[in-house]
């Protein structure tokens, strides 16, 4: 399905009779193993394309060489073990080699948050760009996937097209990617759209090549110039970020009033035009994405002399930060007033569920607060204890959920893993010292724990609120349908010699 009324459809017109050649079945390198290039390069060679990845971080390639991946995402190892075997799937620290290989260069490389401002740190990018333009030489084309601030393209263009010695020929291309940690396989094989930023009619077709499968699928395709397709990321994290902190500014105005923010997100989400997702009440966003995407798109905007359209997104983070806040003066408040000395199960460090990820995690930072106050603070979580012992390594770590509450005074929930919600609470009620929790992430049976004896507390809620669940839209259920992918299921089919043929596919609706 594409979008009949976009300018893009003039180009695609013609794209089908003019212009260079493009490659049908392109090779494709992958330029960095993080989070978004290993399940891009994965996913890719699961397609059935031929797969260069590379990354400067040998001990990356290292593990995924020997059939790691380096960090916890369901599906995925199967995903790599599946493009391995089929032969799809090499590995490389060298650029050399990388700019021989391929006729299409994803660059997935970091663009974390400078250390001195809110403005992206664009080495990263600007490095993996400059290493592949003055190597390539043979007509290819760079992607940039990784989330840049606007016309960062467009300056990469001048600058690989000056370093390359086949100059114009090396042409950049824009590919915004959207995928979910946690869902990373099934965002990356059935993404809900796909944006190219082209700057010529062969662009668009070496993308669509590189995209056959997906696009079989009957994905939507948005094609688009070079800053729409930068803006359509940090848009659309805005606009999720927004959302989250809308109904979390709505908690703050319950806690003064005595309404249910559960009850009204409930309301709200039956509102068609508003919906549920990404309605969920809480202790607010964080991650390696929303949070840093928002802060530099603000301070991009003020760069370009619009900061004042997008000042809401100040508040929008500062509604995040609130949240934080309101859970220690919960705890203190359910612990009498002090926090000095008191025992704190912390249950969750990881950003969300379903993810080892601890960058700008709201549950750490708010361990982190209470232990700063004083508190004894013992930190569980499934998978993300590693990474939350290395950020933060003065807090105490637990092995298991039955260790973190032995003598807690105040439990709280932070990070909503099936297994805080699978817990019994007279199980957990028999090891604590006091039966107290605070659940952050309204994950929890209340009227099941005050039962038991709890005192039960949450987030934009009065103190003897009953039980209410929000409705989980299928597409963000962790637990079911499972990953599929268009190859397997029927979407696309592969000939013999593993060719990606676009066989007639229907869009299944996740
Ligand atoms: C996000 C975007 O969803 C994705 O499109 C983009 O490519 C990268 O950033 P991710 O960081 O993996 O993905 O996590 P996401 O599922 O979006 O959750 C972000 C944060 O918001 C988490 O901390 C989560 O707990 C929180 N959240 C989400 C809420 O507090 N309430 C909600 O209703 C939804």
């Amino acid at each position: 399905m594409e979008q009949s009324l976009h300018p893009s459809t003039a180009l695609t017109a013609a794209a089908a009779v003019s212009g260079p050649p493009v490659v049908d079945k392109p090779r494709i390198t992958v330029i960095g193993a993080g989070y978004l290039g290993a399940t891009h390069a994965i996913c890719m060679a699961v397609l059935g394309f031929d797969v260069l990845v590379l990354d400067i971080d040998a001990r990356k390639i290292a593990e995924l060489s020997a059939g790691r991946v380096p960090f916890f995402e369901p599906g995925l190892n199967e995903k790599l073990h599946e493009a391995v075997d089929a032969g799809k799937l090499r590995f490389s620290t060298d650029f050399d080699e990388a700019a021989h290989f391929g006729d299409v260069h994803f660059i997935c490389v970091g663009t974390p948050q400078a250390s001195d401002s809110n403005a992206a740190d664009l080495r990263y990018v600007d490095a993996a760009f400059l290493a592949l333009a003055t190597r390539i030489t043979r007509k290819a084309l760079l992607v940039g996937k990784s989330t840049v601030p606007i016309g960062t393209a467009s300056r990469l263009t001048a600058l690989v097209q000056q370093a390359s010695p086949i100059g114009s020929q090396l042409e950049v291309a824009w590919n915004p990617e959207f995928l979910r940690e946690g869902f990373a396989v099934e965002d990356t094989l059935r993404p809900d759209r796909l944006v190219f930023g082209v700057q010529s009619s062969w662009a668009e077709r070496q993308l669509r090549a590189a995209f056959r499968p997906i696009l079989a699928a009957d994905t939507p395709l948005v094609v688009a110039d070079l800053a729409t397709s930068e803006l359509v990321k940090v848009a659309a994290n805005s606009f999720l970020a927004t959302k989250i902190s809308f109904i979390n500014a709505m908690s703050e105005v319950c806690e003064a009033t005595g309404a249910d923010v559960n009850l009204l997100a409930s309301a709200l989400s039956h509102d068609s035009r508003i919906g549920g997702r990404f309605l969920k009440p809480g202790l607010g966003f964080g991650g390696g994405c929303l949070p840093k995407d928002i802060r530099a798109f603000a301070h991009r905007a003020e760069e370009l002399g619009v900061g004042q359209a997008v000042a809401f997104l100040h508040e929008v983070d500062a509604i995040n930060t609130r949240r934080r806040l309101r859970t220690v003066a919960l705890v203190r408040e359910l612990a009498g007033g002090d926090l000095n000395g008191t025992r704190i199960a912390a249950l969750g460090a990881a950003f969300k569920p379903n993810s080892d990820d601890v960058r700008d995690a709201p549950a750490l930072d708010v361990a982190r607060m209470l232990y700063f106050e004083g508190a004894v603070v013992t930190v569980f979580d499934p998978e993300a204890n590693d990474n939350a012992h290395r950020a933060y390594p003065d807090l105490n770590y637990a092995d298991t959920l039955a260790d973190a509450v032995v003598d807690a005074d105040v439990v709280v929930l932070l990070t909503e893993w099936q297994v805080f919600r699978d817990a019994d609470p007279d199980d957990l009620g028999a090891l604590v010292a006091h039966r107290r929790m605070v659940d952050t992430r309204h994950a929890l049976d209340a009227d099941s724990y005050r039962r038991r004896g709890w005192e039960f507390r949450a987030l934009g809620r009065p103190a003897q609120s009953r039980t209410v669940e929000l409705e989980l839209d299928d597409r963000d259920r962790v637990d079911s349908p499972g990953v599929q992918d268009p190859v397997r299921d029927g979407a696309a089919s592969q000939d013999t010699d593993g060719a990606v043929l676009d066989a007639a596919a229907e869009r299944v609706d996740r």
